[in-house]
């Protein structure tokens, strides 16, 4: 018998929540070659490391952290979140763009979240019907599915990339995108996809403005189409504040919307706001989901279903964070010094994406585009038999479907060459 089927206190669907231990298993193989005294490169983790091996940390935040008053660690933060932090929120998620969209008779509201998860789990749960499909890319971070199905929620998705390259939308498969969308708005009563977009994670991608104008107006165009069939976009922004253009989603949206593109009343766009990587405090659990539309009483509903959510689940998102970083973007030395750290952390990955990108160049091996952020991608189709080829020469990556992800965010700068080497071995 089964260990689950003897355990009859664990409802059927407890049971069907099985272990997401690769990434922690590739890890611990790496510890254990590193223990034994082999140069062993470590590409398994999803956290910024410096080139020494230490967690890289933003010293502005955490200086600010710790000359944060006793109370703020300790009351609880409203059940929304503190108001100067939900202003921050939205205009991290908008940058300069956020005025000119107000001006145009946009509203927004925000929700504090435990972290980019917490945003994903208000969307999963209230924006698509139980039993109805979210349209994904097919290569997509991993507890999206988790999420997901945990709302009694099904998977659509469309290739990351398409077939043959079409350069008015690169990287962009625009057909096979219509195509599920279209079957969606005709078989459900609710259209919701999720977009991790820019520095996509497990490929570091970033679509180009003139993808991201396609992606939305072909998403409006539906919109349009099928109104009773609500359309809600939700761009995940967990690592936009280390991508060349930061704040292109909002630039787009802007640009869309002055050249007449129209916003029909059943479409809402959110951003899912993670203060993890870009402010290294992963442990803090702090983020938010912010919501546009054009009506202002929806949007006063909208924040009561979120507010409600949240209160159901982890009660108040943590508050000290909010309060610190609120206080740190409030005046314009806190955010230039926060941006400087910024910078030298995403020059980091910078040199490492160049680096790795010219050395899989010089050895032939064919890895994925790839732009921003914490990773990059080999697509394969063993990923198993790479990354164990890869393990052989001691270097340590992530097998997941499809390919193996490279955590550059993880390995030291003076090792990237041998990844690029060891994927050449691996593939032959
Ligand atoms: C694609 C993506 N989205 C969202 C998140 C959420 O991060 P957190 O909940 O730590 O803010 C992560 C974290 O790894 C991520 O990779």
């Amino acid at each position: 018998m089964r260990t689950e089927e003897a355990m009859h206190y664990l409802a059927s669907h407890g049971q069907q929540k099985t272990g997401n231990d690769t990434i922690f298993s590739w890890l611990a193989r790496y510890q254990s070659a590193a223990a034994a005294g082999a140069r062993a490169v470590n590409g398994t983790i999803g956290a910024l490391l410096e080139d020494s091996g230490d967690l890289a940390i933003n010293q502005v935040v955490d200086q600010a952290l710790r000359e944060a008053p006793a109370a703020e660690f300790s009351a609880y933060a409203p059940l929304k979140g503190l108001p100067n932090f939900l202003d921050l929120a939205i205009s991290l998620a908008l940058g300069d763009s956020r005025g000119r969209l107000e001006v145009m008779g946009l509203g927004t509201i925000a929700t504090a979240t435990p972290g980019g998860s917490g945003a994903l789990y208000l969307a999963a749960s209230n924006f698509t019907e139980r039993g109805e499909a979210v349209l994904l890319r097919d290569r997509h971070w991993g507890p999206y599915s988790g999420f997901i199905t945990g709302c009694g929620l099904n998977i659509a998705t469309y290739p990351l990339l398409p077939e043959i390259e079409d350069p008015s939308t690169p990287f962009f498969d625009r057909p096979s995108f219509e195509r599920e969308l279209e079957h969606l708005a005709s078989t459900q009563t609710t259209v919701t996809t999720w977009l991790n977009d820019p520095a996509h994670n497990p490929t570091g991608l970033s679509m180009p403005a003139e993808s991201r104008h396609a992606l939305l107006t072909s998403f409006v165009e539906s919109a349009v189409r099928n109104e009773h069939v609500g359309h809600t976009l939700l761009l995940d922004a967990a690592y936009h504040l280390y991508a060349d253009e930061p704040h292109g989603w909002a630039e787009t949206i802007a640009e869309a919307l002055d050249d007449g593109l129209p916003w029909p009343e059943n479409l809402l766009i959110c951003f899912a706001i993670s203060l993890s990587k870009s402010h290294t405090i992963y442990g803090m659990r702090t983020g938010a989901l912010v919501c546009l539309h054009p009506d202002e009483s929806s949007l006063t509903r909208l924040k009561d279903v979120m507010g409600v959510t949240g209160r159901q689940t982890w009660s108040a998102a943590p508050r000290v964070a909010q309060y610190v970083l609120s206080e740190l973007h409030s005046h314009e030395e806190g955010g230039v010094a926060w941006s400087h750290e910024r910078d030298r952390l995403a020059e980091l990955l910078n040199v490492r994406r160049t680096r790795f990108l010219q050395a899989c160049d010089e050895n032939h091996v064919q890895v994925n585009p790839s732009h921003d952020g914490f990773f990059a991608w080999y697509e394969c189709d063993d990923p198993e038999g790479v990354a164990n080829a890869c393990a052989d020469q001691h270097v340590y990556l992530v097998p997941l479907s499809g390919g193996v992800r490279i955590g550059l965010c993880a390995i030291p700068t003076e090792f990237i060459e041998r990844v690029a080497e060891a994927l050449a071995k691996a593939q032959g």
